[in-house]
C-alpha cells in the first residue's frame, strides 16, 4: 500500500505544527477577512520539503528557519488570494475564497497585506542576499502570471510554458530551499538544494496543470497536454503520455539527487514524496 501525503510527512509534523502556530501567533491576521484562507488546512509542501532537507542533515529548525518558512507560506498564500480573484475561483483549500466571501476589493487588499507580512518575516532574517533572492522570486512570480494572462488563447511553445512554470511556481520552492541551507550555515549545499526546488516545483506545477486541464482549456490557458497535441480541442492520448513522461523525467533526476543525502527517515520521506507525484 502506498503511503498518503499525511503519512509521509508525519516525520516533520511537529515542525509544521510549530510553523502554523508561528503564522497565526502574532495577531497580524486577527481580522476575519484575513483569517479564513490563511488558517485553512494546506499541505505546506514548500516548508515540508525544506524541513525534510534540514532534518536529513541533522540541522536545527531554528526560529529563523521558522520565520523563513512562514514567509514562504504567506507569500504563496498571497499569490493564491490574488490568483483566485484573477480566475474568479470560489473554492480553495476546502473553503470559500476571500473574493467569493468579501468581494474582489477586499481580497486585493488582503493579498497585499499578506505579502507585506511575508516581507516583514524575510527582513527579520537580517540577510541581504536572502532578501534580494526573495524579491527577485516574487517579481518573477508576478511576471509568470502576467505572461500567462497576455498569452491567453494562444498555444505557447514548450520553452515558453516551461519558463512561465519556472517563474510562477518553481522559484518559490527554489528560494525556500536555498535560503534554508544558507541560514543553516551550509552554503556549500545551497545551489544543490535550490536546483532541487526548481525541478520539483516544475514537476509539481505540470502535474497540477494536468489535473486542471479541462478548467484551464475553458479559460484559454494552454499547458503541456495542449502543447503536445498542437490543438486545444483535441487532446491526444500521446500528449497526455508525453506530459506524464515530462513529470516523471524530472522526478527521476530528483531521485538520483537524493542518493547523495544522508540516508535516514527524512531522506526516505523525500523519496516517498517523489513517488507520490509520479504519474
Ligand atoms: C497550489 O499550490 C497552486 C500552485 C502553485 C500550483 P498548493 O498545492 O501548494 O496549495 P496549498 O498551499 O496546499 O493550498
Ligand atoms: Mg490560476
Amino acid at each position: 500500500m502506498n503511503k498518503t501525503y499525511d503519512e509521509i510527512i508525519s516525520v516533520v509534523r511537529g515542525d509544521i505544527n510549530n510553523l502554523e502556530s508561528y503564522i497565526t501567533g502574532d495577531n497580524f491576521f486577527a481580522e476575519a477577512v484575513l483569517k479564513s484562507l490563511i488558517l485553512a488546512p494546506a499541505k505546506r509542501i514548500r516548508s515540508v520539503i525544506a524541513f525534510l532537507f534540514l532534518r536529513a542533515y541533522g540541522l536545527e529548525i531554528s526560529e529563523k528557519q521558522l520565520n523563513l518558512q512562514c514567509a514562504v507560506e504567506l507569500a504563496h498564500t498571497a499569490s493564491l488570494i490574488h490568483d483566485d480573484i484573477i480566475d474568479k475561483s470560489e473554492k480553495r483549500r476546502g473553503t470559500y475564497t476571500l473574493n467569493s466571501i468579501y468581494g474582489d476589493k477586499y481580497a486585493v487588499l488582503a493579498g497585499d497585506f499578506t505579502l507585506t507580512v511575508a516581507f516583514n518575516k524575510i527582513i527579520s532574517l537580517n540577510n541581504n542576499s536572502i532578501t534580494e533572492d526573495f524579491l527577485k522570486v516574487f517579481s518573477e512570480m508576478v511576471k509568470g502570471e502576467i505572461s500567462q494572462l497576455i498569452s491567453k488563447g494562444k498555444i505557447p511553445v514548450l520553452d515558453e510554458y516551461m519558463q512561465k512554470t519556472r517563474q510562477k511556481t518553481a522559484g518559490l520552492f527554489a528560494v525556500s530551499l536555498k535560503s534554508a541551507a544558507i541560514l543553516a550555515g551550509k552554503t556549500e549545499l545551497a545551489a544543490g538544494w535550490r536546483d532541487f526546488g526548481y525541478i520539483f516545483g516544475t514537476a509539481f506545477q505540470i502535474k497540477n496543470d494536468l489535473k486542471d486541464l479541462d478548467i484551464d482549456i475553458k479559460d484559454g490557458v494552454y499547458t503541456a497536454p495542449v502543447i503536445f497535441s498542437h490543438d486545444a480541442e483535441n487532446i491526444t492520448r500521446e500528449a497526455i503520455e508525453a506530459t506524464k513522461n515530462l513529470i516523471n523525467q524530472k522526478l527521476l533526476r530528483l531521485e538520483a539527487f537524493l542518493d547523495n543525502l544522508p540516508q535516514n527517515k527524512f531522506s526516505d520521506a523525500l523519496k516517498e514524496l517523489l513517488e507520490l507525484y509520479k504519474q
